[in-house]
């Protein structure tokens, strides 16, 4: 007992993050199960699920598509908040997709759930959704090596976002289109100095009515954007 209270002091000391050592962390009032490689959820990605949430009416079956799910933190909670909801979440990382897995059965949403392990739109070509959600990797990568060891160990698949940070919402605001339906919209998760581009990014792909909302810090955090 002793012992591995001391491993997990000699842990932490090694920069491995609270919630990687204790395998599991809260989002949204809920807990969901955490690894090395992939990102913790953030408390300011609950600002993207209000958002979102917002639109959806309760007794409408509704199907949505979210790109990158790590933990699946953002699809399940969606899941969960509205029944009558159908997801699709895809990945590039496959540990991603074994641990969505587990947190979709966890939480009992398999059956509304399509887990799907591929880059951005090419595992859901021909297909519509009603909305489109994403917390993209997002961060420059020339900021890779002042960033924190605890966050170092989530990896760069979950963070960077190419040279400028900017390479997810460029394919996104350009392609999101195509797989919404009429009325759709889009919702992104965004870094705080990120909002004038990626506005101007999703009007450039005409998107309508395009909104920044701030988190609870003040800073910009969500963009969304009508098809
Ligand atoms: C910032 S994390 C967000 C994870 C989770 N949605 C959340 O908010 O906690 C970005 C996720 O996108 C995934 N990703 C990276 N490149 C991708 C790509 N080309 N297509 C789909 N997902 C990708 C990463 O593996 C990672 O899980």
């Amino acid at each position: 007992m002793e012992r591995s209270f001391w491993n997990l002091i000699e842990r932490r000391r090694e920069g491995v993050s609270v919630a990687h050592i204790i395998g599991e962390w809260e989002f949204y009032g809920r807990v969901f199960k955490v690894r090395e490689g992939i990102l913790v959820p953030r408390p300011e990605t609950e600002l993207l699920v209000e958002k979102v949430l917002e639109l959806l009416p309760e007794d409408r079956s509704l199907e949505g598509f979210e790109i990158g799910g790590g933990t699946g933190a953002i699809s399940i909670t969606l899941l969960l908040e509205r029944p009558r909801l159908r997801m699709t979440v895809n990945d590039v990382n496959p540990e991603a997709i074994d641990l969505m897995r587990e947190n979709a059965e966890l939480h009992g949403v398999e059956d509304r759930i399509e887990i799907l392990h591929g880059s951005l739109f090419e595992p859901v070509r021909k297909r519509v959704f009603d909305f489109i959600v994403s917390n993209p990797p997002y961060i420059p990568e020339g900021a890779w090596n002042s960033l924190p060891p605890e966050v170092k160990k989530e990896g760069k698949l979950s963070l960077i976002g190419g040279e400028k940070g900017y390479e997810f919402y460029e394919v996104i605001a350009k392609e999101a289109k195509r797989h919404l339906k009429e009325g759709g919209f889009v919702a992104l998760e965004i870094g705080h100095d990120q909002g004038k581009v990626v506005k101007e990014l999703l009007r450039e792909g005409s998107f309508r009515e395009v909104m920044i909302y701030k988190d609870y810090s003040g800073q910009d955090r969500v963009v969304l954007g009508w098809s």
